[in-house]
């Protein structure tokens, strides 16, 4: 490789820090306020890793008084517009004050330190503010992606046993009103103590445990709740392999100082940044870096509500030209959507406002990168892709503030404090050019408390599979300068439009239809998403496959699981292929749609399951052609 100083010196930098973690994390503590200093900067006790022990803090503390006594007072933490065009903002101060007032209310109304509050609620400043009046009373927030199902909301208030759910009566998108309220109105599980509306038409009727989110709160100052630093701030359910979504358990002070640190190391992101982060606040990447990091730094995000290509393909360009957005933040599945629509959407804005790009959630390909390189960052701008998950809190790999050499396609190298490496089955480390297993070898801050109520599945499912080293479930390889790309997921997760989706929570919904007596689900290449879910099914005795059978069961899996699940297609198979253990082989399943070598199948029970699946398929293929 040639010689850039840049690289060099970053991975000297890099280096140094994974001399002595402890050293290196302790010093970055400093990044945000605490009330009291921690006594002791990690605690190990394998598999669970608390940081900052002893010290005291409180997230909305660190997100808004902080930065009151500064020149931050009366800068603008958001901006916010939606389809509609309306606009609103918000400075910092103004931020603290309806951070108070609501904290206040929802104090009235009995919310404590550790009860755990529910939150289901659109892109809007006031779902921001829920979030850190919660955080401000030591509660636990449980954010619930808006376009979750009923099904979804009840399955985590009976594992978080929430007591009270914060929403709104609706929200916009692609031009249409969709009802929010309704979704959680009927839901009638004993914890439920009251559930807060933020009434957004004003036609909202308090009746028995419906409270109206009055617009007009006064202010009152409520003192933060003192919190150690290992106490959590927040619950978030992602799936994972098994049926029902996993809590993932963040802390308050290790979180905090990760989220911050990678922000400003991945993106340099400067007191005159306007930052945005185009993820929804129902996703890690809306906790991380649209709520708890751009505040930590004290900066000004904008925030969207609506569909990015609605009412065409020229909004969110227009929205970088009018906010002159400095670092933009957003997935290779809006990408790859716009790319569809050429560049003369793009070229009508003047872009040049930007500084940074960055991309997540799923792999980018290396012709979107480019593209996006050229076409949105004019040739300026360094793709940021950064690698990570629910579970490690912020960012794993990203190329440092941009000034390491970029190479299309690649999530580059690990930020500092961090350590990766490739490993085979067995956890030995692999050379350049060869598949094989992303693993974490050194605990971070960021990374989980661990899953709510599952001590034995956390332990399982990261830290099984490998001695000392934490698993994250991606394929992954390295080139001669250990520039890491990554391949997908090792699991039985598939990302629709990165989205986390587990392919059992799909087949559990699709059997709940009462027609289908198995199910086996699959995620298959799509262009613009990323990855789609195909499911093959055998139907209960006496059931009929037709076109009405297979949009009942769509239906079912819609509403069991919300509109985020998207199917390529179902198939109808007599018999699904299984090993003689009786496990659905669904890696075989994935090799005859992708048109790929089968493989070994010496572990088949029935060959001739095979046989059916290929001929469904090439049924199809015909249909289609
Ligand atoms: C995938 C999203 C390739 C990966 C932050 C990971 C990525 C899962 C990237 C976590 C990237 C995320 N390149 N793949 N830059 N970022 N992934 O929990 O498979 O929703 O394990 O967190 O997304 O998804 P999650």
């Amino acid at each position: 490789m040639y010689y850039y100083p840049h690289l060099n010196r970053y991975l000297d930098y890099h280096k140094q820090s994974l001399q002595d973690i402890e050293n290196f994390w302790d010093y970055q503590g400093r990044i945000i306020p605490w009330f009291k200093r921690w006594e002791k900067v990690l605690e190990k006790n394998h598999p669970f890793y608390r940081w900052y022990v002893g010290g005291y803090l409180n997230a909305s503390y660190v997100c808004l008084d902080h930065h009151l006594d500064s020149i931050r007072r009366n800068k603008i933490a958001y901006y916010w517009e939606n389809e509609l065009g309306q606009t609103e903002s918000v400075s910092y101060l103004e931020l603290y004050n309806r951070v108070n007032a609501f904290a206040n209310f929802l104090k009235n109304l009995g919310v404590k330190k550790d009860d755990v509050v529910l939150i289901y609620m659109p892109m809007v400043i006031d779902s921001i503010v829920a979030m850190l009046a919660v955080a401000r009373l030591g509660a636990i927030h449980s954010v619930v992606f808006s376009g979750f199902s009923k099904n979804a909301i009840i399955d985590r208030i009976e594992d978080s046993k929430a007591k009270y759910i914060i929403t709104a009566t609706h929200t916009y998108r692609r031009g249409k009103r969709i009802d929010l309220f309704p979704v959680v109105k009927d839901i009638d599980l004993p914890y439920i103590e009251k559930i807060i509306v933020l009434d957004r038409d004003g036609n909202f009727k308090e009746e028995g445990k419906f409270v109206k989110w009055n617009k007009d709160l006064e202010f009152v100052y409520v003192t933060p709740e003192i919190r150690e630093s290992n106490d959590p701030l927040f619950v978030l359910y992602t799936s994972g392999t098994t049926g029902k979504p996993k809590g993932i358990l963040h802390s308050t002070g290790g979180y905090l100082v990760y989220v911050a640190s990678t922000l400003a190391w991945a993106f340099n992101v400067n007191d005159d940044s306007i930052w945005w982060c185009t993820a929804d606040i129902g996703w890690i990447t809306g906790h991380s870096y649209v709520v708890y990091s751009p505040l930590a730094l004290g900066l000004t995000s904008f925030i969207y509500e609506g569909a990015p290509d609605y009412p065409n393909p020229e909004k969110w360009w227009s929205l970088i030209e009018k906010y002159k957005i400095t670092e933009f933040y957003t997935s290779p599945t809006a990408l790859r959507m716009f790319m569809k629509y050429g560049e003369d959407h793009i070229r009508k804005y003047d872009l040049s406002s930007l500084r940074m790009l960055g991309s997540v959630g799923e792999p980018i390909n290396p012709e979107v990168w480019t593209w996006y390189y050229e076409n949105v960052g004019n040739k300026k701008c360094p793709i940021i892709d950064t690698w990570w998950q629910t579970e490690t809190g912020g960012f794993i790999l990203a190329p440092f503030m941009g000034i390491i050499p970029l190479r299309p396609g690649y999530a580059s190298l690990p930020l500092p404090g961090i350590e990766v490496d490739i490993v085979d089955e067995k956890g030995n480390s692999l050379p350049a050019n060869t598949k094989g297993f992303i693993v974490i070898k050194k605990p971070w801050p960021g990374m989980m408390l661990g899953i709510l109520n599952d001590e034995e599945k956390y332990k399982q499912t990261y830290w099984s599979k490998f001695e000392n080293m934490y698993y994250p479930g991606d394929y992954a390889i390295k080139d001669e300068n250990d520039y890491i790309q990554l391949l997908g997921r090792a699991d039985e997760v598939i990302k629709i439009a990165g989205h986390r989706i587990g392919t059992f929570e799909v087949e559990s919904a699709i059997l709940e239809s009462e027609l289908a007596a198995e199910a086996a689900v699959i995620g298959v290449p799509d262009e613009l998403r990323g990855e789609i879910a195909v499911a093959f099914v055998t139907l209960k005795e006496g059931i009929q496959s037709n076109e009405e059978i297979k949009q009942k069961i769509l239906m079912k899996v819609r509403e069991v699981l919300g509109p985020v699940v998207v199917f390529s297609n179902i198939f109808f198979v007599e018999k699904l292929p299984k090993t003689r253990s009786g496990k659905i082989m669904r890696r075989l399943l994935k090799s005859i749609l992708t048109e790929k070598e089968i493989g070994d199948i010496s572990t088949l029970e029935e060959e001739a399951s095979v046989e059916e699946v290929r001929k469904a398929y090439e049924e199809l293929k015909k249909t289609l052609a």
